[in-house]
């Protein structure tokens, strides 16, 4: 592909990766290409720096386990997918864990903010039975812990950050610190990913070298200047609503492209024949077999 003036910029992102290994050290070591494990052919090299699976378990494999869980991102793996999307956001106490919604009340049951419980507290709900009662005792993941899993797995991340109201930059920070301490060398580089502006201007200015996704619903008019100012990698776009003309848009101004969350086979096949790079999947068995 002819470098278009967008690519060079994302290429020249990758150039000055070794003159910023202030905390990229250990994470950038293999980030260029952002390939590594378990890579191959299942995964492509788009917008430069970025290298997306086809595949991606959404919250790990939301349509067989319960969501941002442990367990989930197992499932996902045994399921095949080498790459897993999760939502993180802040406990009480600043501990960065696995989590959708700024309420626990609908994957444990307890009708209160995230973001007023400590991690001791957190760890005490059962983050499984909701879903289904083989799954009950299933405890909400820290980051780290789910870091640890995914290194054992030889799995790769898209970590979304999910900010509870007011903590945009605080989760974004802490996050970082948790990949800082448990984000092994020799494993390549979380894409990370926000709605929120304001988590991605923080991610810009305090990881510059993580890759970035753009994470629209209705892609906004102004996309291109937005995508361009964050300096991000990738668009995530609501496959709900996104239009082929748009996807065809977006790719050639150089983006890799991702798609949530789509579980109908036949919406996959189209999305793909679009362009659409990643599908971002509940049901990553499903969904492989139906573009295999
Ligand atoms: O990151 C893709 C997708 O997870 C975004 O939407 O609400 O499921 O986090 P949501
Ligand atoms: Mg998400």
């Amino acid at each position: 592909m002819p470098l278009t003036g967008d690519s060079l910029k994302r290429v020249a992102l990758i150039q000055s990766f070794s003159e910023r290994l202030k905390f990229g050290q250990c994470l950038m070591r293999s980030f260029p290409g952002f390939s590594g494990r378990r890579s191959g052919s299942r995964e492509k090299l788009v917008s430069g720096i970025v290298s997306l699976p086809r595949i991606m378990g959404h919250r790990g494999a939301a349509a067989s386990a319960p969501e941002n869980t442990l367990v989930g991102i197992r499932k996902a793996a045994a399921y095949g997918a080498t790459w897993v999307e999760f939502d993180v956001k802040l406990t009480a106490d600043g501990i960065p864990v696995l989590m959708h919604d700024d309420s626990l009340k609908r994957t444990t049951g307890q009708d209160v903010p995230a973001s007023e419980l400590s991690l001791s507290e957190m760890k005490r709900l059962d983050a499984g039975g909701w879903f289904a009662p083989e799954f009950a005792g299933e405890t909400v993941p820290t980051l780290e812990e789910t870091l640890t899993l995914l290194h054992a797995l030889g799995m790769s991340a898209n970590i979304e950050i999910k900010p509870s109201p007011g903590e945009d930059v605080d989760t974004v920070t802490r996050t970082i610190a948790a990949l800082e301490r448990s984000w092994p060398a020799s494993a390549p580089a979380p894409l990370m990913s926000s709605f929120s502006r304001k988590s991605l201007e923080a991610l810009q200015k305090q990881a510059p070298d993580l890759p970035r996704g753009y994470l629209v619903e209705e892609l906004p008019e102004d996309w291109a200047a937005t995508a361009e100012a964050l300096g991000c990698a990738t668009i995530h776009h609501y496959a709900k609503v996104v239009t082929a003309a748009q996807v065809a848009e977006t790719k050639a101004a150089g983006y890799g492209l991702a798609t949530y969350t789509v579980n109908d086979p036949e919406q996959a096949r189209q999305l793909i024949d679009w362009g659409i790079d990643c599908l971002i999947t509940d049901a990553p068995d499903v969904i492989a077999q139906a573009i295999a």
